[in-house]
C-alpha cells in the first residue's frame, strides 16, 4: 500500500503515540533490490517518510514494506565482505568473552541476525555454546557451512520459548545491525527479557542517531532500519520488559554506531557512561521535534550541493562511477535524483550485485575489476562508513588523477 503526501501519520512502533512524518524522501524502491532489466516494469516502491515520536523519542518509519520483501532467500548483504568489519566483529566477540563469560558454567550465546556467522564463529571456533537466528535462509546456509548452529527465523516472544525449551536460557544476547530492522521492537524486548537468564545481559550496536543527526547522514534511512536508535528511546523502550539500559559504548562502524548493554532490572548498576549519553543526548535535542525539522533542511541542502556537483560534472563531460552499491546508497540516489546520465556505474565487490541495476535509479552495478581496468575522473563514495579502509586501498585511483566525491557530513570533493 502506498500513501500520499496528505497520509503520513500512524502510531508509534513503540508506545502507541499518534506520530506524523517530518519529512519524506519520496518515492523509494527496496534499498537491496538490486534487479534485471526485464524486473524493471515489476519494480516495488513506498513511500519512504519517518517520523519522531514526542513521547518515546523513538525516530521511525511511518511505513515500511513487508519484511519478506526485504529479507528473502537472496538477501545481498554477506557480512564478511569487509575485512574491517570482520576485525570490528572479532573485537566484539572477545570483548564479551573477557568482560560477560568468565565465571559462567557452560555460556549459551544467542545472536539475532547472525548473518554468515562473521560473530558467532568466534564462540563456535571456541566451543562456546552458541546459537544464531538469522532469517535468511542464503546468508544462514553459509553460516551453517562453517559448523555455526544457525536457525533460519524471526526472533519474537514465541521463538523465544521454543529456544529455552530447547537449550535453556541465555547468558549472553547479541545483534548487530539487527534490532534497528525489526518493527516489532516490543515483541523482541519480551523476547529477549524471557531468553535471558536473571543474569544475562543483551548487547547489541546499530547506527546511531546522534551521528546521523550531526552529520546530515541521512542515507542511514531506508526500508530495512525501520528505527533509528539513540540511549534515551532505547531506555525507554526495555523499560516496560524489565530491562534496563546499563551500558552505552560509541562504535565507529557504519559511519556512528552505539552499543547498548541491557540487564534484567536490578541485576546489575548502570554504568555513569549512561546518565552521560542522555544528557549528551538532551543537549543535542534529539529528544525534541525541532532537530528533525532542522534535519529536513540539512538533508535538502545536502541534496541541492551534491546534484549542483554531479551536474556540473555531467556537463563538463567527466566519468564519474560510483564506489559501493551499498543500501544507503539507495536513498541518495533516488532522494537526490541522481541517473545514469550522472554516474556510470557503480563498482561492487558482491558477486550478487553485479551485473544488476540499483534499485530505482537503475545505474548499472559492475564487478570491482572495471573501476580499476580505466579509472574515472571522479569515484562518487557510497560505501562512506568504509572511507578508511578503502581510500589506503585505491591510492593507485588518486595516483592516476582520480578525486572523490564525498557526501557525509558535507559535499566535497577530495583527493
Ligand atoms: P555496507 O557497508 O554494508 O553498507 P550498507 O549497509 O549501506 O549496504 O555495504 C558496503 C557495500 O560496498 C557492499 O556491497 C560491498 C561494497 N564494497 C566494495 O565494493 N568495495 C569495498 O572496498 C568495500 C569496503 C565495500
Ligand atoms: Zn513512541
Amino acid at each position: 500500500m502506498s500513501r500520499t503526501q496528505h497520509d503520513l501519520t500512524g502510531r508509534c512502533r513503540v508506545c502507541d503515540a499518534p506520530i506524523s512524518a517530518f519529512m519524506s524522501f519520496g518515492r523509494m524502491p527496496i534499498a537491496n533490490g538490486f534487479l534485471a532489466a526485464e524486473e524493471i516494469a515489476n519494480e516495488y516502491f513506498f513511500e519512504l517518510a519517518p517520523a519522531f515520536c514526542s513521547q518515546c523519542s523513538m525516530f521511525q518509519l511511518i511505513e515500511q514494506p513487508q519484511p519478506d520483501k526485504m529479507f528473502h532467500g537472496q538477501y545481498a548483504f554477506y557480512s564478511s565482505t569487509s575485512r574491517y568489519m570482520q576485525l570490528h566483529f572479532e573485537a566484539f566477540a572477545k570483548a564479551v568473552m573477557a568482560d560477560v563469560l568468565p565465571g559462567r558454567a557452560d555460556p549459551f550465546v544467542v545472536e539475532l541476525g547472525s548473518n554468515d556467522g562473521i560473530m558467532l564463529r568466534h564462540f563456535y571456533e571456541r566451543g562456546i555454546r552458541h546459537l544464531g537466528v538469522e532469517p535468511s535462509q542464503n546468508v544462514a546456509d553459509v553460516a551453517r557451512g562453517r559448523g555455526i548452529r544457525t536457525i533460519s527465523a524471526f526472533f519474537n516472544r514465541k521463538l523465544a520459548q521454543d529456544i529455552v525449551a530447547e537449550h535453556g536460557r541465555a547468558d549472553v544476547m547479541l545483534a548487530a545491525n539487527v534490532m534497528c530492522h525489526i518493527p516489532d521492537l516490543p515483541g523482541v524486548a519480551a523476547g529477549a527479557r524471557h531468553l535471558l537468564k536473571p543474569d544475562g545481559v543483551f548487547i547489541f550496536e546499530d547506527p546511531y542517531l546522534g551521528d546521523m543527526i550531526a552529520k546530515t547522514s541521512y542515507d542511514q534511512v531506508y526500508d530495512e532500519h525501520v528505527f533509528i536508535f539513540s540511549a534515551t528511546s532505547i531506555a525507554r523502550a526495555f523499560a516496560p520488559h524489565g530491562l534496563e539500559l546499563v551500558d552505552v559504548a560509541p562504535q565507529i562502524t557504519h559511519g556512528g554506531s552505539m552499543r547498548y548493554t541491557l540487564a534484567p532490572k536490578g541485576s546489575r548498576p548502570a554504568s555513569a557512561r549512561v546518565a552521560e549519553q542522555l544528557a549528551k543526548e538532551r543537549a543535542q535535542g534529539l529528544d525534541r521535534l525541532e532537530t528533525y525539522q532542522r534535519f529536513k533542511e540539512n538533508c535538502e541542502h545536502s541534496r541541492a550541493r551534491l546534484m549542483q556537483t554531479l551536474e556540473q560534472l555531467r556537463k563538463q563531460g567527466r566519468r564519474v562511477v560510483g564506489y559501493g552499491a551499498t543500501s544507503k546508497s539507495t536513498t541518495v540516489t533516488n532522494y537526490c535524483g541522481i541517473t545514469p546520465q550522472h554516474v556510470e556505474f557503480i563498482s561492487d565487490t558482491t558477486p550478487i550485485k553485479q551485473g544488476k541495476l540499483s534499485p530505482g535509479a537503475h545505474i548499472p552495478v559492475r564487478p570491482y575489476d572495471e573501476f580499476t581496468r580505466a579509472y574515472p575522473d571522479y569515484a562518487l563514495l557510497f560505501a562512506w562508513n568504509h572511507a578508511a579502509e578503502i581510500r589506503e586501498k585505491e591510492q593507485a585511483f588518486l595516483a592516476a588523477g582520480g578525486r572523490w566525491i564525498v557526501y557525509v557530513p558535507d559535499v566535497k570533493v577530495v583527493a
